[in-house]
């Protein structure tokens, strides 16, 4: 269970620090994992797809292959590029510093992130934000990658994991120290209250994604840097996120990496449908993964 004073303060703020959640020697098997990972991945068949916000770059038949290699990553562990990192269809740095994520099915294919995702504590933390029948949607290997990290804008996750009422909770764990030099994440404290979810990603029909209007909400004005409050995150923390909640992180300039592991639950009992990008299979469903 999270303590009364965190749970108050999720519902106040929509998005907490948890210190110490993961132990050293979890972390660093998590990390070793996570390089095993991207130097075991082949570029072989690869598309050299982009990864900015849900959005795969690229013209023409390009586009349509980097559409299909990421809605078809739901149930597969599949790798996206920062976009500082290829050029005319090539990498510009070695592969294992390439990545800008891998997702979107670790929680459920790769035995060590399986393990320290669907665990009774996680469970616990779901229901105390009272998720009544919480799964696992989605996860995601995020490198932010020296250098290169590319910046990731203000947004809101139930844009992307849009359930109906909104029930997403971003599970967020810091696999390495997270400061402002390394891109660390920011949160607007109170937008989750202020701020509907007016935008929703989805299939449009053509192969590709689109953003789409939530009939009756309005989005809010995106607010002034002054209000992100940005977040020093030692690694072994869980940052829990809010689904309305506005957050964002800056590039990562620094020598120094920033990985995190994250996994997205919602409420079970919540509307799912058909129009959502993320489809588990991939050919259409909801067949997520029990917390
Ligand atoms: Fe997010």
């Amino acid at each position: 269970m999270l303590t009364a004073q965190q749970i108050e303060q999720f519902h106040k703020d929509g998005c907490i620090v948890v210190p110490g959640e993961l132990s050293p020697e979890t972390v660093s098997s998590l990390l070793q994992e996570s390089h095993k990972l991207l130097s075991e991945f082949s570029l072989e068949g690869h598309p050299m797809t982009k990864f900015s916000t849900g959005d795969s770059l690229g013209e023409g038949e390009a586009k349509h292959v980097g559409d299909a290699y990421f809605l078809e990553s739901s149930d597969k562990v599949r790798f996206f590029f920062e976009e500082g990192a290829v050029k005319d269809g090539k990498l510009t740095v070695p592969k294992e510093k390439a990545v800008n994520k891998i997702g979107h099915a670790l929680h459920d294919l790769n035995p060590e992130f399986h393990k320290m995702s669907v665990t009774a504590r996680n469970r616990e933390i779901a229901a105390s934000l009272g998720l009544s029948d919480p799964k696992i949607l989605q996860s995601m290997l995020i490198f932010k990658q020296p250098e290169i990290g590319g910046k990731v804008p203000s947004h809101q996750d139930g844009t992307f994991l849009y359930t109906k009422p909104q029930s997403a909770v971003g599970f967020w764990y810091a696999l390495e120290d997270c400061s402002t030099q390394n891109g660390t994440l920011a949160f607007v404290p109170g937008s989750h209250k202020t701020h509907p979810v007016a935008k929703r990603f989805v299939r449009d029909g053509h192969g590709g994604t689109t953003f789409e209007d939530v009939e009756g909400l309005v989005s809010g004005p995106e607010p002034a840097e002054e209000n992100f409050k940005v977040l020093d995150i030692p690694a072994g923390s869980l940052v829990l996120i809010h689904n309305s909640v506005l957050h964002k992180s800056e590039a990562n300039v620094s020598q120094k990496s920033r990985f995190a592991y994250t996994f997205h639950a919602i409420d079970g009992t919540c509307e799912y449908d058909q129009r959502n990008w993320l489809q588990v299979p991939t050919t259409g469903g909801d067949n997520f993964t029990r917390l």
